[in-house]
């Protein structure tokens, strides 16, 4: 299958809907699923900084041949208790976008613009160890595996670990190579 080209955009109005399906259809956004959310929410937040905020941030992922919206990718300032602040991502593309070479590419773009116009030094995301896509996305990004948080999550009636990755600003980015 040829690759698919996309790019990042800002959120636009009716981009929102897509939120409004991810905050209510049960498992649409796959295993982050913890429970239906405020539909409205996102037309709040959309109303007060068109989703780019200090502290966090979406964008969506648009292919480019059909101007598409095949979902959206986010961030968040995170720290370890100290001053220092670094940057946790996030994903989400519709199930008819999945599978598609789109992933990975998002996310290493995503980091090359957070790297370009933020200066952080860390970027890390976090995933479940049944999301085999993700985990590999994640490392064709250019991410490295850190390793187990234990018991870090509450979903689908218990306890589950999750899996620490990261990229740091001197690592290579997989789209420059
Ligand atoms: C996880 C997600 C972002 C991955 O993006 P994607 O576009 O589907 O994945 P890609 O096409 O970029 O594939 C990246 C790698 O994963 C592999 N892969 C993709 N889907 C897979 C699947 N269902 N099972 C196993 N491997 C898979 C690809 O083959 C590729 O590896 P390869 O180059 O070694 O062949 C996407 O599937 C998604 O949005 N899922 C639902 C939401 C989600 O899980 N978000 C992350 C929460 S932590």
């Amino acid at each position: 299958m040829d690759e698919v080209s996309i790019r990042l955009r800002p959120v636009a109005e009716e981009d929102l809907v897509m939120f409004q399906r991810f905050a209510t259809e049960p498992g649409l956004i796959g295993l982050d699923w913890t429970g239906f959310k405020d539909p409205q929410a996102p037309v709040r937040r959309f109303a007060v900084d068109g989703f780019l905020g200090a502290e966090s941030s979406r964008l969506m992922v648009e292919v480019e041949r059909e101007r598409v919206a095949a979902g959206f990718v986010s961030w968040a300032l995170r720290d370890f208790g100290g001053p220092t602040k670094h940057w946790e991502i996030g994903i989400a593309l519709l199930p008819e976008w999945r599978g598609r070479g789109i992933g990975w590419r998002a996310q290493a773009m995503l980091c090359d613009y957070l790297f370009t116009h933020t200066p952080v030094q860390r970027i890390q995301a976090g995933t479940h160890p049944e999301n085999i896509a993700e985990q590999k996305s994640l490392v064709k990004a250019g991410f490295a595996l850190e390793g187990v948080v234990r018991a870090c999550e509450f979903r689908d009636g218990r306890w589950c670990d999750g899996y620490l990755y990261s990229r740091v600003r001197d690592d290579p980015s997989p789209l420059r190579s």
